[in-house]
């Protein structure tokens, strides 16, 4: 792609502060890190599979899979994050500007396509399942696609922790978000994330199975733990550390614990009979090349087995 993504101007001025390079490698950040590694440990196919990670930033995962064996190319709106992925990069793997809207990249080109961040600047519904079309279509039939998420009570539980809520005008926006999901900051204050869509359980879940995809998992990042008195010491430490991904994964498939973590991580998988559908949050067919304009197609019914829903996860937003 050569002309650049168009982006909300704020939303690239936070990033282009560069914050994303160093972000995931050190304080509590880590374990956000550590446990989205150990997901993609377990649900990817194993290497020398092709990865289009999209919205991939400075490339810390990029550049971990590549030195894994795996087969990479990153894809982001914003040039800095391009250039400092090239740099990370230093051959091991590919990256070039693009928008998760409209992937530049060929149909069932991938074995495995990841989305971890574009979900959450994309305010409109719309936007956001047309994202996730493209991850369908660009992954092959019955590939993964991994669609991260953040949490609709984020902002509460950083209120809390954090002590962020004493601050002027934090319990408003707090509030609205918990209402909404809509998560801005009108100030730029540093302490806060740019605007930004936070999402619930069965809103995710239901984008996910509206876009064509058969939903797996969604799945806790940190669980209830991000902000755990004195966590980055346990993660410094290997035993510590293990015990906490251990601990994770023991209550990974509790729902109450997905409600309490500040990310979420869709799983899912381009099913081989859902190709062709791409569709919005009104069953209108969205962004699929196979597919004529502005026809409106039958959203599938997922009884019929055309699409294979995971009930404990899927509903209406
Ligand atoms: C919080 S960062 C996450 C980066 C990295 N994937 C990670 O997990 O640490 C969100 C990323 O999404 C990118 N992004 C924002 N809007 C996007 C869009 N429309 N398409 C693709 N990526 C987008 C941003 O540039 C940024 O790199």
């Amino acid at each position: 792609m050569t002309a650049e993504p168009e982006v909300d101007p704020v939303i690239v001025a936070y990033y282009n502060e560069g914050r994303e390079r160093g972000r995931l490698a050190a304080g509590p950040s880590q374990l956000e890190r550590l446990r989205t590694q150990a997901l993609l440990s377990r649900f990817l196919p194993a290497p020398p599979a092709r990865v289009l990670d999209v919205g991939g930033a400075a490339g810390v995962y990029a550049a971990w899979l590549a030195g894994r064996g795996y087969q990479v190319h990153l894809v982001d709106p914003v040039p800095l994050h391009v250039e400092q992925a090239r740099e990370a990069a230093a051959g091991s793997f590919t990256a070039a500007l693009g928008d998760a809207r409209e992937l530049a990249e060929a149909d069932a080109s991938h074995d495995a396509v990841l989305l971890l961040g574009p979900l959450y600047h994309l305010l409109e519904r719309a936007d956001r399942v047309r994202a996730l079309a493209q991850a369908r279509r660009v992954a092959r039939p019955g590939g993964v696609v991994v669609a991260a998420a953040i949490s609709r009570y984020a902002s509460f539980m950083d209120g809390f922790y954090r002590e962020f809520v004493d601050r002027p005008g934090f319990a408003a926006g707090m509030a609205d978000t918990m209402r909404t999901g809509r998560h801005l900051n009108p100030r730029r204050e540093q302490y806060m994330f740019t605007t930004a869509y936070f999402h619930d359980r069965d809103g995710l879940a239901a984008e996910v199975t509206d876009a064509g995809l058969s939903l797996e998992a969604i799945m806790p990042v940190e669980g209830p733990l991000a902000w755990a008195p004195g966590l980055e010491g346990r993660l410094a430490e290997p035993a510590q550390r293990q015990l906490i991904l251990d601990s994770l994964a023991a209550i990974e498939h509790d729902p109450a614990i997905t409600g309490a973590s500040s990310h979420l991580l869709a799983i899912a998988r381009a099913s081989p009979l859902a190709r062709g559908l791409a569709l919005d949050g009104q069953g209108q067919e969205v962004g699929h090349g196979e597919q004529p304009e502005g026809v409106a197609l039958q959203r599938p019914d997922a009884a019929a087995g055309l699409i294979v829903v995971d009930a404990r996860t899927a509903g209406p937003e």
